[in-house]
């Protein structure tokens, strides 16, 4: 007999980045990110009679049989099978889509392993308390990112001193969110869709004896120090300040690694420096960030959304390829099939 499980799980885009980790995905830095949510991946797990040894695994992304992330999760499924010992009496088929295109700047394995350990974690018949925590867990072990995706607002993976919830092995929900902060917007300017020269596992790595390593771990751990306060009580100015310090730093750290290189484009530039520019004109708290790659997003309050979209229209429409408006999410939702 076969059974369908479904979830929704968002993208995550961190605000504190996590650039270098150490074995089983251990963070180097504490990291904080704000949920998404009109950027998801939809994950139906369908369980069925195992006809064969081993784990018997089908993939369909997008209706059509997958075979690169068939083996991408295959080996996620070997290396963590002590987990879902289901996969020893019953066959699982994946059929995974993403509302948003492919190479925009959005982190597609976030949401695609924080569905999929949902979806597995279902499967498996977990039903404790801590199922989110659980979930957080399993989807580290899949991609680092992946982590902070399954909690509403904003969340916080890597241990912190003197915060004796945070945790290197999973994230956490930040908890209380200033009202100034509850409906932030992230408008992606898509600068460049080609696929990335250099993926983030690569970036990683490159933080291994880089010469500036131990002072942006130091720095990121202080960013999420501070950005905990800072989403409690309210702050925009200190907001907007380390967002954005955080993705020059991020992309500092990529142009000075011993094998140095440059995923920003001219667009990006040009982006970073409207939104500088609007901002010192208008007063409104706008901000960019960066992820691996050259597309900008800029972040917001909803309140002026108005006057953003016709910034956007006025300055930046020429220079980008399209804009994919997303803003704060809740978090995963379970779905009927
Ligand atoms: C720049 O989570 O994609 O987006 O753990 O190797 O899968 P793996 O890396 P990944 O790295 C994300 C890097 C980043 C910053 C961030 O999301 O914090």
């Amino acid at each position: 007999m076969a059974d369908k499980i479904r979830w929704r799980c968002p993208s995550n885009i961190a605000l504190v980045k996590y650039w270098g980790k150490r074995p089983n995905q251990i963070p180097a830095n504490a990291s904080l990110s704000m949920t998404l949510e009109n950027s998801f991946t939809d994950i139906i797990l369908t369980t069925g009679e195992k006809k064969k040894h081993g784990i018997e695994l089908e993939y369909f992304f997008d209706g059509r049989p997958n075979e690169k992330f068939r083996q991408r999760v295959l080996i996620y499924l070997e290396e963590n099978r002590r987990y879902f010992p289901f996969l020893n009496t019953r066959s699982i088929r994946i059929d995974s889509t993403n509302s948003f295109p492919h190479s925009t700047g959005i982190a597609s394995s976030a949401s695609a392993f924080g569905a999929l350990s949902l979806a597995l974690l279902t499967a498996s018949g977990y039903t404790k308390a801590d199922f989110y925590r659980q979930a957080s867990f399993l989807a580290r072990l899949g991609s680092g990112s992946a982590c902070r995706s399954l909690f509403p607002d904003f969340a916080l993976w890597g241990k912190l001193p003197g915060n004796a919830k945070s945790s290197d092995e999973y994230a956490i929900a930040v908890g209380t969110v200033h009202p100034d902060f509850y409906d932030w917007q992230d408008a992606i300017l898509i600068v460049d869709d080609s696929p990335k020269k250099v993926s983030s596992s690569a970036g990683h790595l490159l933080m291994e004896g880089h010469f500036f390593a131990e002072s942006r771990y130091r720095q990121a751990n202080q960013h999420c120090q501070r950005m905990l306060d800072v989403i409690k009580y309210g702050d925009l100015e200190q907001f907007v300040t380390i967002i954005e310090q955080e993705a020059l730093a991020l992309h500092a750290m990529m142009m000075t690694s011993e094998n140095y290189y440059l995923l920003i484009k001219p667009g990006t530039v040009l982006a970073i420096e409207a939104v500088m520019n609007f901002r010192k004109e208008s007063k409104i708290p706008i901000c960019f960030t960066l992820d691996a790659g050259p597309n900008v997003h800029i972040i917001y309050p909803g309140q002026y959304s108005g006057v953003v979209h016709a910034f956007l229209e006025d300055q930046m429409k020429a220079e980008v390829k399209r804009i994919i408006f997303d803003h704060i999410g809740k978090g995963p939702k379970k779905l009927t099939c």
